[in-house]
């Protein structure tokens, strides 16, 4: 079976390619990207979206954007006016979306590449590809580490539940919270899932249950209300859940909705563990309370909710918090790691 290619470059480096997931489960269409409106579009859109996604979308996004502008006659390959336009670029896309570190993370390294590279427009336009090479295959490193380092807790016959869309679709490789369930599948142990639906742009129902099918996981879909009554009747051995930014302390900031599924797990006493990439640390911030949290429009609830958002108030973030104390483990590409943490630099 082909891999999924959430981000990847298109044919020839001309362009960042990646599947617009506005339209799965029914229609899988990829899109070239070439310019950093376009791609600011896709991320704030969520065309292409999970944290460890985006961040790789940035840096081949970024390059792209770099080449094409080298190559055209109007910068003259004059430096200065050719970093200066790059850095807007840069400055564009990284304000796309606030919560997921990655995205800054991806942008920062890009700009360093930039900054450290000597000579002409062109030269710099090169250093930016090999950039974006290193983090669109190091993304897909971590994600296979991070399945070898969490196969301890999808053991033969284990019931997985987990929260949004934290797999292959989120990411450049197979996944975070998904990928102990691939490792596990492809070792041969019997592992399913239960998808919590993630109310209101369903990442859980729309995409999860699709992309697990279409590996041959065996899938459960539920709404999000659903989630502790399962646990209740025995049917949840373990949750695995990504992040979209998790703090010195161990908080947890993810999709709305984590922080009720650990509170139920925590309750049933189920461990709750969260799986994400070093690039989704930031260790410069203390605590979750720290983390921005993006809100989005009050129709993506409307529409959910067959609300009319100009007669209803609507509440809208993306993100909640899930404290330290919650989490049983994090699983990263450099190992699991245990209560208490600290990841400050
Ligand atoms: O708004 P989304 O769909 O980008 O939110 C995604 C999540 O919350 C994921 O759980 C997180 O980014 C981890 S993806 C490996």
């Amino acid at each position: 079976m082909e891999p999924i290619r959430a981000v990847d470059w298109a044919p020839g480096r001309t362009a960042l390619r990646i599947i617009d997931q506005r339209l799965l489960p029914v229609t899988f269409e990829r899109r070239d990207l070439t310019t950093a409106d376009e791609i600011r579009e896709a991320i704030a859109t969520l065309a292409v979206r999970g944290a460890p996604a985006i961040g790789v979308a940035a840096a081949i996004g970024l390059a792209v954007v770099a080449r094409h502008a080298a190559a055209a006659k109007d910068v003259g390959t004059g430096r200065e006016a050719f970093v200066a336009a790059w850095n807007t670029a840069a400055d564009l896309i990284a304000a796309a979306r606030p919560t997921a570190v990655n995205l800054a993370w991806a942008v920062g390294r890009m700009r360093t590449a930039a900054a450290r590279t000597p000579g002409s427009a062109a030269a710099v336009a090169t250093a930016l590809e090999a950039e974006a090479d290193a983090v669109l295959s190091e993304d897909r490193e971590m994600c296979a580490a991070i399945g070898n380092h969490g196969l301890g807790f999808v053991p033969d016959g284990a019931r997985v539940l987990t929260h949004c869309n934290a797999g292959a679709l989120a990411t450049a490789g197979i996944g975070t919270a998904l990928a102990p369930v691939y490792a596990a599948h492809a070792a041969g142990r019997r592992v399913s899932v239960i998808a919590g639906e993630t109310r209101p742009l369903l990442q859980g129902g729309r995409l999860t249950a699709w992309e697990l099918t279409r590996a041959g996981v065996p899938v459960r879909l539920v709404t999000d209300g659903m989630s502790a009554s399962l646990m209740r009747t025995g049917e949840v051995d373990v949750v695995l859940v990504g992040a979209d930014r998790i703090a010195a302390n161990g908080d947890v900031v993810n999709k709305i909705g984590t922080y009720a599924v650990a509170v139920a797990a925590r309750h049933h006493g189920i461990p709750f563990v969260v799986c994400a990439p070093s690039s989704t640390i930031d260790s410069c911030t203390p605590t979750g309370a720290g983390i921005p949290i993006e809100h989005r429009a009050a129709d993506e609830v409307a529409a959910a909710s067959r609300a009319d958002s100009a007669q209803v108030a609507v509440w809208n973030p993306a993100f909640d918090l899930t404290p330290a104390a919650l989490v049983t483990a994090i699983v990263t590409d450099r190992g699991v790691w245990a209560p208490p943490y600290s990841f400050a630099s």
